[in-house]
């Protein structure tokens, strides 16, 4: 499975931001979780702080990828334009967070992500993307 991992605004942070939300992993360290629970997929892990980019990466992967995991950070919650974007490539998509958003602050209830990914997991920290990989590479196993 070849498989992009996106992670949005201010996650290039991690370890450092609110470790009393989002803990001491660094986004390196959940790279390397994720290279290490899942050694044959394919993993190309991105990390931007702009929306275009984003964008961009994700039409890239429309001819490159099999799957998309996404945190989108910020931009879950405001984004239009990336839900557009997944829309779009009709790649099979797993939302993820960190922390869980719907125990949150009211504003991070609502995801643009949400009505155009495969399914959402949020609240197990590092753990959600190896989870999102588990979902994904089924996924993909069973469809292809
Ligand atoms: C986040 C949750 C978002 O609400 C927040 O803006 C983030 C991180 C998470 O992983 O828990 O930047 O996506």
């Amino acid at each position: 499975m070849r498989v992009l991992i996106l992670n949005g605004p201010n996650l290039n942070l991690l370890g450092t931001r609110q470790p009393e939300v989002y803990g001491s992993t660094t986004l390196s360290d959940i790279e390397a979780m994720c290279r290490a629970h899942a050694p044959n997929a394919d993993i190309t892990f991105e990390q931007s702080n702009h929306e275009g980019v984003m964008i961009d990466t994700i039409h890239s992967a429309k001819a490159t990828q099999d799957g998309i995991i996404l945190n989108a950070g910020a931009y879950t919650h405001t984004s239009v334009a990336l839900h557009d974007a997944l829309a779009s490539v009709e790649l099979p998509c797993v939302e993820v967070h960190l922390s869980n958003i719907h125990a949150r602050e009211a504003f991070r209830h609502h995801s643009y992500i949400a009505p155009v990914a495969l399914g959402q997991i949020a609240g197990f920290g590092a753990q959600s993307y190896t989870l999102a990989l588990d979902a994904l590479q089924s996924h993909v196993k069973a469809t292809t």
